[in-house]
This record gives C-alpha cells, structure tokens and sequence, in this order.
C-alpha cells in the first residue's frame, strides 16, 4: 500500500525531524518523509536530511511578507507530492492562508500537556510553578499558536532539582517516541473503512436530496426521492471477493469503462454484476486518496441518475 507523504518544517536542530525520518525507515511504517524544508539555511538538520538522501528546501523568511514566505514553503510542500505537514520546531507563526489550507493535515509538537503552558519558554514556566508532572503534545495545526485538537500526549515526572534545560532534554527523549507514533495512527486512520465511508457519506450528501441507504447490504447513495429515487453510488467491501475497498459510481457505459481501466488499471475496474449495467469501481484501498476525484466522481455519477429539476440546480449552482 501507498504511504502517506510527510513534509516536515524545521528551523533549528531538527531533532524531532531526525525521529520521524528514523521512525519511517520501518517497513510497515505507513509514512514517508519526502521532504524537509526550514526558513533557516542554516538548520542543523538540513545536513542530516541530506545524508538520508531526503530532498531538502532552505529560504530564509527575512524580509518577506508572511504570507508570500508561506506560498513559498506551499508551493515546495505540494510540489514534493506531500499530503501532510510536521511541523517540527518550526520558529514561524504561518498565515492564515496556510493553516486553512493544511486543515487537519498539519501536525505539530509542543513541549508541555497542552492546554498547559502554550508558546515559549514552557519549562521554565512549568518549574516556577511547581508542577509535578509535565510533558508532551502532538496536536493538530489551527489559527491559534497551539492551541488545536491534541492527538496525542506522553506525561513526564519532573525531578527534584530539575532546571529548564535537564527538564527539556527528558521531555525530549518523549516528544521523539510521540511524534513518530501519533502521526502514524493519524496517517492510517485515513485507511479505515469507517473512516472512508463517513468521509464518503459526507461528500454525497453535499449533493441536493441525497440520502445514504444499504443496498444488497452495503451503503448506497440515492437521489430522486422516495419512489423514483435512484442510487449514484455504493460503497463496497470486500465485494464479491474484489477489491477490499471500492466506491461505485456510474458511467456512461462500456466504452467509459474501457477507456478508464486503459488510463489507470490500478485505480479502477469493472466490478461484477455492476459493470454489466455502467458501473465502475474506484479503488479505495491503494493508500492516501484522491479526495477531490471522488468528489467529483460522485457529482458525475449524481448528475447521471438525478431528476432534471434537481440537476437544473446544480447546474444553475455551478455558475456562480
Ligand atoms: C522541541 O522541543 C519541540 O517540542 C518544540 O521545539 C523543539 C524542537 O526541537 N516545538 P528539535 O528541533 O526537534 O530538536
């Protein structure tokens, strides 16, 4: 299976960076570090990176606008084919622009149990007050400095006599078995079958009158109303012994179904009993997937069963 494709940001050591590139070596690790870029040239972990024969990307950010820097860095990420970010002591507040566009594909590290202690100097803050425990967080990357979902946490003991620095050095050694972990279960969860049907789910009932209803035992998305409803798509599991994940939706027949399988026999493939009637399946179990596709197949396919009125709205929608 396809891994899912990380870029991290680095500004300094790189020492968390280090970790996952290490993590990802393990064969059934299900992510890759195809890229590293850091607004510092002189990061210490570019060096590294380049040893692992890992491609690398250095701009310094001065003088620039934040936003621009940060199409900069866009433009590496995508261009390195990633589909998530680490942020990994990477010393730059990211415009608005960025964050929304990475939603829930951006992880970072933080040095504390957040909520607790958010920005800087957190271990000296923990130690002014006393605190017994402190710790780790991964969390997912929103508009406000750390303050997103936290995906993942490990607790660390201080010890008496503890100063800032051998209280950062132990939470380090936590933060590089955290990170590696918690990315890997966020990556994977994109593989679970629950979690592709209600993404699924989602994208179809974005389409007018759509209403999700099992069909022959697996989900189904119909549209037309009660009577003359009719499906646009089904979801299939271990269907007849085919693939072990599939969307199906409608083409418009056999000649479709053959010019598709030509341009990607991996992806698609014409499933039994409903390849017969026009029907195509898309492969769902080959690794990250191809979101906005889906999307689009699910619109084709829903134009192809919906009512006129129905498609008349789409299509006025679509003008504006
Ligand atoms: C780590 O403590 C991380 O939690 C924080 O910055 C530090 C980066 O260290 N965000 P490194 O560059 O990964 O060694």
């Amino acid at each position: 299976m396809a891994k899912a494709r990380v870029a991290v940001l680095i500004s300094g050591r790189g020492s968390n960076m280090a970790a996952l590139i290490y993590a990802a070596k393990a064969n059934d690790c299900p992510f890759e570090i195809v890229l590293v870029a850091s607004n510092n040239p002189d990061a210490a972990g570019l060096k590294l990176t380049q040893a692992e024969g890992i491609a690398t990307f250095a701009q310094s950010h001065k003088g620039m606008k934040r936003a621009a820097f940060d199409d900069i860095i866009d433009a590496e990420v995508r261009r390195a084919g990633a589909n998530y970010i680490a942020l990994a002591g990477y010393m730059r507040l990211l415009s608005p622009e960025f964050v929304a566009t990475w939603q829930g594909r951006m992880l970072n590290i933080h040095p504390s149990l957040l909520p607790e202690y958010k920005g800087l100097d957190t271990h000296e803050r923990a130690l002014a007050d006393g605190v017994s425990i402190s710790g780790c967080s991964v969390h997912l990357v929103t508009t406000a400095l750390d303050d997103g979902p936290v995906l993942g946490q490990t607790k660390v003991a201080i010890i008496s006599g503890d100063t800032p620095d051998t209280l950062a050095d132990r939470i380090l050694i936590a933060e590089h078995q955290l990170y590696a972990r918690v990315l890997s279960t966020y990556v994977a969860r994109e593989q679970q079958p629950d979690w592709i049907l209600a993404k699924l789910d989602a994208l179809a009932r974005a389409l007018p009158e759509t209403e999700q209803r099992p069909s022959h035992g697996s989900p189904g998305w119909r549209t037309g109303g009660e009577k003359s409803g009719k499906y646009f798509a089904y979801f299939a599991q271990h269907h007849h012994g085919e693939a072990s994940m599939a969307l199906l939706v409608k083409t418009s027949g056999a000649e479709e179904q053959t010019m598709l399988i030509e341009q990607d026999e991996a992806l698609y493939y014409l499933p039994q009993y409903y390849g017969a009637s026009g029907w195509i399946g898309i492969r769902l179990d080959l690794g990250p997937n191809d979101w906005d596709h889906l999307a689009e197949w699910l619109r084709k396919s829903w134009m192809a069963v919906a009512p006129a009125k129905l498609r008349q709205r789409v299509n006025i929608a679509d003008e504006f």
